[in-house]
């Protein structure tokens, strides 16, 4: 294997099956374990989005709550967070981190690397 092989790899990482597309409807969210994680993975508009499910401010449970467009509202306290970047919408510097997921079949996989937002 060449070395540029072996950073190609790298920054993929591995994508882990965790969730059939049926089992989340649609705007709606779901808290799963991904290894030693705690996720929260998403059904928006046809499109599956993960971030860490730990809200920054008290540890609420970001895929308990309520989910409109793109935004979610932590259950606990009302904060919310951008679903596709982690990106707490309050401008105060909240954030979660975000992964890549991929949906194959009727399989959604998520890989825990952290997004690279910027890409979005
Ligand atoms: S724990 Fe999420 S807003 Fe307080």
């Amino acid at each position: 294997m060449q070395r540029k092989d072996l950073i190609k790899d790298e920054q993929v990482g591995e994508f882990i099956p965790v969730a059939r597309k049926d089992e989340i409807p649609e705007g709606k969210g779901r808290v799963i374990k991904v290894k030693d994680k705690s996720v929260a993975l998403f059904h928006v508009t046809g499109r599956f989005y993960a971030i860490n499910n730990i809200c920054p401010h008290q540890g609420g449970p970001l895929g308990k709550g309520k989910v409109k467009g793109h935004l979610v509202t932590c259950p606990w306290h009302d904060l919310q967070f951008d679903i596709r970047n982690g990106f707490g919408a309050d401008g105060g510097g909240n954030g979660v981190g975000c992964y890549e997921v991929r949906v194959e079949g009727d399989q959604v996989y998520v890989c825990l690397q952290t997004k690279d937002v910027w890409a979005l």
